[in-house]
Parts: structure tokens; sequence; C-alpha cells
């Protein structure tokens, strides 16, 4: 059977509005109901300055619309709701004309924060796998001469006899095998995930504990578990490695006094790169520490970026290898009392 128009517009994800000529709201679809989150029943007859708190530009193009009877489209528009909502549209308002006047402006609204997520969360994938690659390359080109380095070392040592030049060549293997176990922890843990089903909140309490022996009492370390999120096939020792080097992090941030927030949620049909997951396990860490240092925050997760003087700045580099060897994502948000690290982690069970 085809559609009628009717049925047509009750399944658009377009939100289509419908105000009349004195910007009072006429009709909405049930997409509009849901971006306003109100039920028709309860907003028609409500004027636009009320369904778009604050926006007063917005209004004033509406209003223009009924004046001058001409279109208008805006793209990436970040659209005011009540209470305080906010979220990015694209959209575009249709004056609707009867004869020679305008009776109304149609609003067309779809929703642009998905896309818009994908496109950074696929951008930060790329870069992600851009830097590993130069720092594989980088590591393949340190390690060869550093073996041909620390075997002649070892050799010329048999052949020296007076114990104090002796020194000298242990020296030389000592620091070769230093660098190259700092290239190791670079490139990360070289092993594949050993898979398995476990619970996430297991992994989270033991890294939590484990950074709880030597906090200083000022630091609160609180909890915000969503008790419903299914076990999830991962490898518990790398989840746990990821998640304890950001628990360390914000520890360090914090300093002497402040609150740490290890937060579960559970979000459905999310896109991660090119794949759609059923289900994702998110985890947020959450300090209300100074941030992360000015022009840094792009770069943290590269390996040697630290702004701890006696940081490696290898912590960040590790997490975000285990986390995307599981499929998922790491990120970071942060201004000054307020860092949050979000780890996406699809529960493994649909792919
Ligand atoms: N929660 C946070 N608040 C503020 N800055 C942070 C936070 N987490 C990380 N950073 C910044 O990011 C840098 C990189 O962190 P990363 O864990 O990679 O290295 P590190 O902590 O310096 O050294 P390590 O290898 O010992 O972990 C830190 O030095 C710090 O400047
Ligand atoms: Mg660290």
């Amino acid at each position: 059977m085809v559609p009628t128009e009717a049925e047509i517009l009750d399944n658009l994800t377009t939100a289509i509005l419908y105000f009349d000529s004195g910007l009072i709201l006429r009709r909405l679809n049930p997409a509009g109901e849901m971006l306003l989150e109100h039920s028709a029943q309860n907003v028609i007859g409500s004027p636009a300055e009320l369904l778009f708190p604050g926006d007063e530009t917005f209004i004033d193009a509406l209003r223009e619309a009924v004046a001058t009877a001409h279109p208008l489209t805006e793209r990436e528009k970040l659209l005011h709701l009540p209470g305080h909502r906010q979220t990015n549209v694209d959209c575009t308002i249709t004056p609707w004309i009867i004869g020679e006047q305008v009776d109304g402006v149609m609003l067309e609204l779809s929703h642009i924060d998905r896309q818009l997520r994908i496109t950074r969360e696929k951008r930060l994938l790329s870069q992600q796998s851009t830097a590993r690659e130069l720092l594989r390359g980088l590591a393949h080109e340190i390690k060869n001469p550093l073996s041909g380095l620390r075997g002649a070392a070892q050799l010329l040592e048999r052949e020296l006899i007076a114990d104090d030049l002796r020194e000298y060549t242990r020296i030389i293997v000592a620091e070769a095998d230093r660098l190259r176990s700092l290239v190791d922890r670079m490139l990360g843990p070289n092993s594949r995930p050993r898979m398995g089903l476990g619970n996430i909140h297991e992994v989270l309490e033991r890294a939590r504990q484990l950074v709880n022996v030597d906090l200083p009492p000022g630091i609160e370390l609180t909890t915000d578990y969503d008790p419903s999120i299914p076990e999830l096939t991962f490898d518990r020792d790398m989840i746990f490695q990821a998640v304890l080097n950001i628990v360390q992090n914000a520890a360090h941030a914090v300093g002497d006094s402040g609150e740490i927030l290890l937060r579960t949620r559970i979000t459905r049909n999310h896109t991660i790169g090119n794949e759609r997951h059923r289900l994702v396990a998110v985890i947020h860490i959450v300090d209300d520490g100074p941030g992360v240092p000015e022009g840094m925050l792009d770069r943290i997760f590269y390996p040697m970026v630290s702004g701890r003087p006696d940081g490696t700045g290898l912590g960040l580099a590790i997490s975000q290898s285990l986390i995307t060897q599981h499929g998922g994502l790491i990120e970071c948000q942060s201004r000054p009392g307020h860092t949050q690290f979000t780890i996406l982690l699809p529960l493994g069970n649909d792919t």
C-alpha cells in the first residue's frame, strides 16, 4: 500500500512546524514533537519566542520571512529550545503564501548532531591511526640499529680486560635496553586482545581501588554506574590498563583536593568510525582539576606528549591503542574545572 501524504509527514525524521503570520505554532509533525519534547496538544498555540527562547536572531529571521515572503536556509544552526536545551539543525524557512498574502511560515528542521558527531569521530580515528603508523615506522627504524649497537657493545665487552672500561660497555647495553623498552611501550601491547565476556564495572572498580590506595584524603573518587549495562566482550586486563591510565592522570591533575567521577552509561545504535553498533558502553572519567594545559588538547593522545615534569607522556597513547583494538573510541573534552574523558566500547555481541 502506498502511504498517504499525511502518513509520509508523520514518518519524516525532519521536524515540520507551521507558524501563522503572528508566529504562533499551528501545526507540527511527530518529529517536531520529538524535537520540542512536547506533545502537539501542549505546544500548539505557543508563540515562537517561547519555543526558541533567547534566540532573537532566529525569531527575527522568521518575522523577516513573513514580511518579505523570502525563503531562507541556514546550515548547522544552533537551535535554542525550551529547558536550556540546544541542538544543531539544518533549517529551512518557507513563507506560506496564499494569493498575494503571506499566511505563515513553514519550518523544516533536521537534526545534524548525529552526523556532526560521526564526522568528528571519523576524523579522530583517522588521526589516531596516522599517529600510530608514524610511530610504528619510527620504532622500526630505531630498533634495528639499536640491536646492532647493543650487540657490538657486548662483543667489545668480551675483548676488554680492564673492569673500568667494561663499565662503559655495560652502560651502552643498559641504555640500549632502556631505549628499547621505551620504544616497546610507545608501541603499546603487541599481543592481541584476549576477548572474554565480563562485567565493565568490575574492571572499573579494580582501577578505582588501586588508585584509591595512594589518594590524598582530600580527593573524592565517586562512581555513578548504570547497572543495566550487560556483560561485554573485551580483554579485561587491557581495558583495566586503559582506564587506570586515565584515572591516574585525573588523580595527578586534581592534586591535593578535588573530585574524580567514574560514570557509565549505555547508548543504542551508535556509529563508531564506519561501524554501527546496536549497543555501546560509555565510560566517563571526569575530574574538576585545572584542565588539560592550553594548546595541548589535540595532542594529548600522541606519545611523548606530557604536561607533567615527571611524565613520560605514554599513558594516554597506550590507553588509546588499547581502546581502538576493541573497536572503541576515546576522546577528551576539557576546560578549567571540568575535564572529561569518554571511552566508547561496543558491546561486541552484534558484530
Ligand atoms: N585529567 C587531566 N587533567 C589535566 N591534564 C591532563 C589530564 N589527563 C591528561 N592530562 C595531560 O595530558 C598529558 C599526557 O598524559 P599521559 O597520561 O599521556 O602522559 P603523562 O601522564 O604525562 O605520563 P605517563 O606516561 O606517566 O602517563 C599529561 O601530562 C597532562 O598534561
Ligand atoms: Mg599519565
